[in-house]
């Protein structure tokens, strides 16, 4: 890991490379539009972090609260396909695990498509378990299907 590599909350500088970054990990018709993501960034209850080497951003990730509830959702976590299998996603997962155990949060909650391998095992090394299967829950095929797992992990 380089040493100017650090974690810190999205800014509103940070929304073309976050726009950027959502379309280089995702089909089209899976990715989650402009107005989606200023949505996700400016308006929810939400906390966007992103890892950044130097100036440059690899990879983002959204926690969505509920109001009301100790339960957070990861919404997504996309890293730039160059600067994958770095522990990127691992870092910005255990960076939002921390702030959530501060303020309170007892279970991080996650859907994830069957076929998504790769942050399948993300998760699991992280500590998340899978407890349901969605029977056809995107509304397009994710390599093949629709479906895919719940996946939490309880923070002590
Ligand atoms: C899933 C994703 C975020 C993983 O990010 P990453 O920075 O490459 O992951 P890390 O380097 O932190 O990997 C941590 C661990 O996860 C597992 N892992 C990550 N990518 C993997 C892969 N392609 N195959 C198998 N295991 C993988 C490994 O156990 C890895 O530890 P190791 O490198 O010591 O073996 C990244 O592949 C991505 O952005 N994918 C496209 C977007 C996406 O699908 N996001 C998830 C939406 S639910």
């Amino acid at each position: 890991m380089d040493n100017s590599t650090r974690i810190r909350t999205a800014t509103s500088e940070d929304f073309e490379r976050i726009v950027e970054l959502e379309r280089l990990c995702f089909p089209k018709e899976h990715a989650y539009s402009r107005r989606q993501l200023r949505y996700l960034l400016t308006k929810a209850n939400s906390t966007v972090f992103v890892e950044i080497t130097g100036a440059l951003v690899r990879g983002f990730l959204i926690i969505l609260y509920r109001r009301g509830t100790t339960v957070a959702g990861i919404e997504t976590i996309n890293v730039d396909p160059v600067s994958r299998k770095k522990g990127v996603g691992l870092r910005l997962l255990t960076a939002a695990e921390e702030l959530l155990r501060k303020k309170g949060i007892c279970t991080i909650r996650l859907e994830v498509a069957i076929t998504n391998q790769a942050a399948i095992k993300l998760y699991e090394y992280a500590g998340f378990q899978k407890i349901m299967l969605l029977k056809k829950y995107y509304h397009y095929d994710h390599e093949g299907s629709r479906d895919a797992y719940r996946m939490v992990k309880k923070l002590e």
